[in-house]
């Protein structure tokens, strides 16, 4: 794989104990976290609610590493400019949730922030391949969003591999990098290990990063397992 992104270790703000968010995030970042997953949700495009501008605002005012927002909402164009007035540096919205994929994702880079494509578990990644050009980073859902603490599906593996193939086809900008490929969802030790192989370097993990009694152990062990691993082929 030319261009390599490194491995990036990503905890989802969501399994975070909110009645102490910002030691919470401090945890992570003292534990050896790269950036931090920030899951938004409206209710309808999921079922459930979480979290919204002014409490991005106050994890941003709590950390200084970068802060990854994944809107999953209907209509993320109009969410842009307010996450990124929070202090989002990278905003994901949903291929499914917008007829406007390609406009949300200019208006995202005119923001001046990363900007990332999330596909559900249903929806085929060969629908994403022409927006790679576009894009910073894919994340591919190991779950079906909306709820944290779920169990990671399988059939996911392929479709990272899948993209990974797309993503060394597609012709992108050389000042856009290397595009990162996400996994998010039942990321443990063990799910994390086989997403590497299959050419994920971005592991965005909640449930098991911050129930762990050591979340720098985990993170390091997290880091070091899938870089030994990355982009390797499956056996
Ligand atoms: C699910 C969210 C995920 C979730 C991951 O809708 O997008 O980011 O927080 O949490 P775990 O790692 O617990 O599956
Ligand atoms: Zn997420």
């Amino acid at each position: 794989m030319k261009n390599k992104p490194p491995i990036v270790i990503c905890p989802s703000v969501l399994a975070a104990d909110f009645a102490h968010l910002g030691d919470e995030m401090k945890r992570a970042e003292n534990a050896g976290a790269d950036c931090l997953h920030v899951d938004i949700m409206d209710g309808h495009f999921v079922p459930n609610l979480s979290m919204g501008p002014k409490v991005v605002a106050a994890i941003r005012r709590s950390t200084k590493l970068p802060l990854h927002v994944h809107l999953m909402v209907y209509n993320p164009f109009d969410y842009v400019e307010r996450f990124v007035e929070a202090g989002a540096d990278e905003i994901s919205f949903h291929f499914e949730a917008t007829e406007d994929v390609e406009e949300t994702l200019l208006f995202i880079h005119r923001c001046n922030v990363r900007a990332g494509l999330a596909v559900n578990p249903e929806t085929p990644v060969s629908l994403l391949s022409r927006y790679l050009p576009f894009v910073n980073s894919v994340i591919i859902m190991s779950v079906n969003p909306g709820f944290g603490g779920q169990s990671f599906i399988t059939e996911s593996v392929e479709r990272i591999q899948e993209v990974s193939h797309y993503a060394s086809l597609a012709e992108r900008p050389k000042e856009a990098g290397p595009l990162s490929i996400v996994v998010d969802g039942g990321i443990t030790n063990e799910t994390a290990l086989v997403c590497a192989r299959a050419g994920a370097n971005v592991l965005v993990s909640g449930t098991y990063l911050f129930s762990s009694p050591n979340m720098s152990a985990a993170i390091s062990g997290m880091r070091e397992s899938a870089r030994a691993v990355f982009g390797k082929d499956l056996p």
